[in-house]
Order: C-alpha cells, then structure tokens, then sequence
C-alpha cells in the first residue's frame, strides 16, 4: 500500500497534492474519481507499496458518502488518519469529526500548507499504529486486547486541581494521539470539565448512559474539541446526576475504553460509588493531593481504603499539585505520612488559575512554566514505552526545588 491515498478528480486539487506529497517520504497512490467506492476492501485491495497511513478526501466527493467512508475507515483501520478537504460548516466540522474525519483542510490551500497537514496527519498515524502494538496486557492495557488506557484522576478532598490535571492529561495526551482520547467528567453534580476546556455542550453522560452504549451512538455525545480530543461533559443540571447509575458508568467507560487508545476521567472528591466504578474499570490512578495536612491525610485513608477493598489499579501516580515551600511540609513529610512515593510535583503557578478562568488548559496554550513542565511529565508516564523505558524506576524520587 502507498502511504499517502487521494481520491479527488479535481485536476487542480490532485496536482497540489501531489506536489505537496512529492516532498515527503513515501508514495502517494491517486484515484480520478468524484465517487467513493461502496466498500473499503473495493480500495484498500487496490493499494500497493508501504502501509497506508493517510487517505485524502478531494472537496468534489458528496461529503454524506465521506462521512461514511471516513467512519468505515475509522473502524477498520483506526490507525489511517482521514483528511477530509472541504470548506466545511461548524456542522459539517462536527459531523466529519465525529465519523472518524481526523483533520480537515480547506479546498485551496497552498502546497506548502498540504505538506504540513499530510506530515501531520501521517506522523500520527504511524504514532497510533506503534501504541497500538507497543500496547501489551500490563503495560498500559486492561486485561483484554485493544482496550485503551482508563486513567482516573481522583482525590478524597476537594479543591486539589482534579480537573486542571485531568483536562490538561487529556490535551497532553491528544497531541500525540489526536481524535483518540475521550475525557469524561464523572462530576456529575458540579462537573466543570466543560468550562475548564470552554465547550457549551448539549449532550452529557445522562445522554450517553440513556440510551443504546453501541459505539456508532456513543460517538454522537461527545463533543469534540479544538484539540482534537472528545470530552463526555456532566449534565447541566446537579439533579441530573441521580440518573446515572454505576452500574452505567461502568459500562459507559467499558465502551469508551473499547473505542479510545486513552479514557481520561475526571471526578468528585472522595470515593462515591461513580468513583469506584471509575476506579474498578481504571488501568491507572492519579491521586492529586495538595501540600497542607486534611488533602495528605484524606490521601493515606484512600489509599487504605483502596488496598482493603483491592480496588488500586495496575498504575499508581501520586500528584502533589499547588506545591509551596512555604508550607511546612516537605515532600519527604507526605510521603513517610502516605506510605508510597510522590510521581510528580506541580508548584502553585499562577498560570493555572489563569488558564481555568480563560477555559485554556495550560498545555493548550504553550505556557512555559515549572508547572506545565511538571504537568508534561505526567502526560509522558501514560505514553505505551514509558514503563518498558523507566522499567528500574517507575516511581522515581521526585526533587521540589
Ligand atoms: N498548580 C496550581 N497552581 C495554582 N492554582 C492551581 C493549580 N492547580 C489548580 N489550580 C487552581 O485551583 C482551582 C481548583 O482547581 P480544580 O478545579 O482543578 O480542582 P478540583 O480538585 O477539580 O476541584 P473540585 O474538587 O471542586 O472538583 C482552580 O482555580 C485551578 O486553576
Ligand atoms: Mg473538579
């Protein structure tokens, strides 16, 4: 198969993206066709040479048959980044996101502009094709095959930068693996995933939960956002939150995990039942605690309860976030109090608070600072070779300066 495919029969739209695909490594298979053929086998069998890893959509194609295609692709070969060219309204946007279209680009952009867009949409094909076979049962996956990495951001106390670090988590991780991570908000009374990446949605978990949890309708609640993540937002109304059920969450996130190479959960404090069905569907936990006494002890009595109810979860990242010298405590004085070691420290920036009240997060925005370099860190403990790389040390002595 050739590593880049185009299926236009506009001659000026053909020619720029050959030229722009001229530049890069690797062939560029072109079909003359303003149709699609009616399956995927009927193309694919026609490819020759190196994998496939992006298909171009020419602006001249009826946009309901490259939705279709694009989720039939999306399905059978997830790893093939669609790129769809069409100057397309906010709904169409939408609805090409949602079939499995993984980036969009308008009908006459130059070649130079081509090029960047095919080597993008390239790299991360090949990006999600080596996690997926780096990805092995017990480094990073659940227990079965082709489920996605389940990471639940937690805490007993409230307050300690959940959804700060579980939005920035999942922006982290979607650079890398775009239109392949969902954030849920299991806050379902006063969830604010929604406001921290400044999305309006009109769908929510109670949405999802209602109704058929096939994959097809579970991808019609969740919004996508502009970096390239899908988030699964809390309901609007705090009374909606008695309509979900663990039993619900369990299986929502089961679903999620099956579609989503990462399943990033934001929650309420404590352990609530939607909690620990988060946690008993979680390949990984990130308990975030702050520097001062209630949050380090509301930590240790977690982890307790946890360990008792064999609830912990393969992967273990302990957060301090807010960190201040200034406290009188020291990471050394946490750690000997929790019994495990810190992962990561995040030091009070006031970038943060900044970055929630704009509905930014920080590692959207490129904001440089101790922090977002911390939060950096975190994101690159979730990558598939993380482990195999850190093998001796997977909870390193963390330094606080
Ligand atoms: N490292 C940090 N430095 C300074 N402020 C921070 C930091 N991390 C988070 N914050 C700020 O602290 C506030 C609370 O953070 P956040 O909403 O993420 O906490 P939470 O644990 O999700 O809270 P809740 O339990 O209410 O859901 C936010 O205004 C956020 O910007
Ligand atoms: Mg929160």
């Amino acid at each position: 198969m050739s590593r880049f495919a185009l299926v236009t029969a506009e001659p000026d739209f053909d020619e720029r993206v050959r030229l722009a695909a001229a530049g890069l490594p690797g062939t560029l298979q072109a079909f003359r066709a303003d149709f699609l053929p009616s399956t995927i086998d009927d193309m694919f069998g026609q490819l020759v040479g190196e994998p496939l890893e992006v298909l171009v959509l020419g602006p001249d194609l009826p946009s309901s048959d490259v939705l279709n295609f694009a989720a039939a692709v999306d399905v059978r070969s997830p790893h093939v980044s669609v790129m769809y060219a069409a100057d397309a309204s906010p709904d169409l946007a939408l609805a090409a996101m949602r079939s499995g279209v993984r980036d969009l680009v308008t009908p006459n952009a130059d070649i130079d502009t081509l090029r960047v867009h095919l080597e993008q949409a390239a790299t991360a094909a090949s990006y999600r094709l080596s996690s997926a076979s780096a990805v092995q049962p017990g480094a990073g996956e659940n227990t079965s095959q082709g489920r996605g990495r389940v990471i639940t951001v937690m805490s007993p106390k409230g307050g300690v930068g959940k959804t700060t670090i579980a939005t920035n988590i999942a922006v982290g991780l979607a650079k890398n693996s775009p239109m392949s991570v969902v954030i849920v908000d299991l806050d379902l009374q006063f969830g604010d995933v929604a406001s921290g990446l400044m999305m309006k949605p009109d769908r929510s978990i109670v949405d999802a939960v209602g109704g058929p949890m096939d994959s097809l309708s579970l991808k019609t609640y969740l919004v996508p956002h502009a970096t390239k993540l899908y988030a699964l937002c809390a309901p609007l109304n705090p009374a909606d939150a008695d309509r979900v059920s663990a039993e619900q969450v369990s299986e929502l996130i089961s679903r999620l995990a099956s579609e989503f190479q990462y399943v990033v959960i934001d929650t309420s404090p404590g352990l609530g039942e939607h909690v620990l069905a988060a946690l008993d569907q979680a390949t990984d936990v990130v308990w975030v605690c702050g520097m001062d006494l209630p949050s380090i002890r509301g930590l240790k009595s977690g982890l307790e309860i946890l360990n008792e109810l064999d609830m912990l979860p393969e992967h273990r990242h302990v957060v301090v976030n807010m960190a201040d010298r200034k406290s009188g405590i020291t990471v050394q004085d946490i750690e000997a109090t929790i019994g495990v070691p810190i992962d990561v420290i995040l030091s009070r920036s006031k970038a943060m608070p900044l970055a929630t009240n704009r509905g930014v997060p920080a590692l959207q925005d490129g904001i440089r600072d101790a922090t977002v370099k911390g939060l950096r860190k975190l994101v690159e403990r979730f990558h598939p070779s993380w482990e195999e790389r850190n093998r001796r040390q997977v909870h390193r002595r963390v330094v606080f300066q």
